[in-house]
């Protein structure tokens, strides 16, 4: 591009480039695309002729589309229905016009005068949250002085991605057992109690505030990494036999590994029973709060303290976007104690600033995306999305029961299931689950994961795409076994 100011060039480049994206995704839609664009660094590097490009600049409107092909083929193609792989979205096109938006006007809208539309959507939007929750939406920044409790309604921050919004969470939760702890620095006697398989960004938290990864003790889980409920108690007495304070219990709605769901319910009653605070990384699972059919996970979350949803997992909205909420919104204003004064210019100002409740100081615009799929789609879309893409995992669950080389551990609850390809025999090993996985990857035929359970490792899938169907399904089954077959 010749210069910023050339809009008529620009354009016509952005038109070449939305030609091209609308084809890549038709493309990608189609079954038996390439589910990954996997090849060695050098290579891209090499295809992509970044070398050039870098020392010599000089990308012209027709040099463009070359690179934007080449670097379309050497990405990962979410779009493909056998791209079955991680718990990122398939964006929906409401949301990806979000991300136009976004680049064009870039408004920085954690402080409401730099971007009120943005700030105003994000204020809405985390409120349609809370709601959904069961907690009391946050007034209008407008009605709320002195005399309003804000322990008497929630409130909640959009920000970049599940690892921040728990750690947000984990601010607050210090914040209230340790009021001083911003100024003071963190007391030695904090403790928080994590199940034993959990998001790594959770300890991650806990580590980067400083208390150390020995304050975490572990929640007892069962085989599957299901929180067993008796352990809550003696996790809690080690806690308490240790001289230290409980700052946090920690739920899976759902777990990473498995997509299975914690029970909030007799969590919730534990930690009301203790006074606990009461954090549930409902990244992925957030959603189904959504679904008539599958929110009965989420009985009892109403009982949290903190609460996280990761809009970019099943809500179809591109990466970044997370919220985190608060059943409290005095909890959350106290989790971070910053003046700013070029930022927070304390006047009696319009409007709703997220700026002093989130760890970002420039922030995208991520309300917008958000409300544009709600808004074109509806919420019950939404919910059924869900619905639907759990009730296929439910049916690849009874593919595996059907074949006797698979095993199969548990049933599952949301589109996350594992399994493993046993051999007739039952002794395929760990290094052929691996090795399966990365040939598929490496063929462009199927992207999938892996994860180890109890220390065995197993397959796993995500299945996020809406194509994703029966049919797609038993070829992985079929190429796993074709695999097998040739490893063997
Ligand atoms: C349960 C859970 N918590 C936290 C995260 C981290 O979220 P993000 O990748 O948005 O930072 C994930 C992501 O997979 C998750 O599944």
């Amino acid at each position: 591009m010749t210069n910023q100011n050339d809009i008529a060039e620009f354009e016509k480049i952005a038109a070449d480039t939305l030609s091209k994206l609308s084809s890549y995704q038709l493309e990608a839609n189609q079954s038996g695309s390439p589910a990954s664009g996997y090849a060695p660094m050098r290579e891209i590097l090499q295809k992509l002729d970044v070398e050039n490009y870098m020392q010599n600049g000089g990308m012209t409107r027709e040099s463009f589309k070359g690179f934007l092909n080449r670097y379309l083929k050497n990405s990962v193609q979410l779009h493909s229905p056998s791209f079955i792989a991680h718990q990122v979205s398939v964006p929906d096109n409401p949301g990806i016009l979000s991300g136009m938006i976004n680049s064009v006007m870039n408004n920085p809208m954690a402080i409401y005068e730099m971007g009120p539309a943005a700030a105003t959507l994000e204020f809405r939007v985390v409120n349609w949250m809370l709601e959904k929750i069961g907690w009391v939406q946050e007034p209008m920044p407008d009605t709320v002085d002195e005399s309003v409790d804000r322990d008497s309604h929630a409130a909640g921050v959009l920000v970049h991605g599940g690892s921040l919004a728990n750690l947000t969470c984990m601010l607050a939760a210090r914040a209230k057992v340790a009021p001083n702890a911003w100024t003071d620095g963190v007391p030695s006697d904090l403790a928080v109690m994590v199940p034993k398989v959990s998001h790594y960004s959770n300890e991650r938290a806990v580590a980067i505030m400083g208390l150390g990864s020995k304050a975490i003790y572990p929640i007892d889980v069962d085989e599957w990494g299901v929180v067993k409920v008796k352990s809550l108690e003696t996790t809690y007495a080690k806690i308490k036999a240790d001289g230290k304070r409980c700052m946090a219990v920690i739920a899976n709605a759902s777990s990473t590994a498995t997509g299975l769901h914690d029970p909030l319910v007799a969590m919730g009653e534990f930690c009301q029973k203790h006074n606990l605070w009461f954090h549930v990384d409902a990244c992925h699972g957030a959603t189904a709060l959504l679904a008539k059919d599958v929110k009965h996970y989420f009985d009892g979350v109403e009982m949290a303290d903190s609460f996280v949803w990761d809009a970019h997992k099943m809500m179809q909205v591109p990466v970044l976007c997370a919220a985190a909420l608060f059943k409290s919104a005095k909890d959350l204003d106290a989790a971070f104690h910053q003046d700013a004064s070029y930022l927070a210019y304390g006047e009696n100002r319009e409007g709703y600033d997220s700026i002093q409740r989130a760890v970002e100081c420039t922030k995208s615009s991520l309300s917008l995306k958000i409300f544009l799929n709600i808004a074109f789609r509806g919420e019950q879309a939404l919910g059924e999305f869900v619905s639907d893409r759990y009730a296929m995992a439910k049916r690849f669950y009874s593919l595996l029961k059907q074949r006797h080389n698979f095993y199969v551990p548990y049933e599952p609850e949301t589109n996350i299931l594992c399994f493993r390809f046993q051999g007739v025999d039952g002794k395929a090993t760990d290094e052929l689950q691996q090795k399966i996985r990365f040939e598929m990857m490496k063929r462009k035929e199927f992207h999938i994961t892996s994860t180890l359970i109890n220390g065995v490792r197993y397959l796993r899938v995500t299945i996020m795409n809406k194509l994703t169907d029966e049919k797609i399904l038993t070829s992985l089954l079929d190429k796993v076994e074709e695999l097998a077959e040739e490893f063997s």
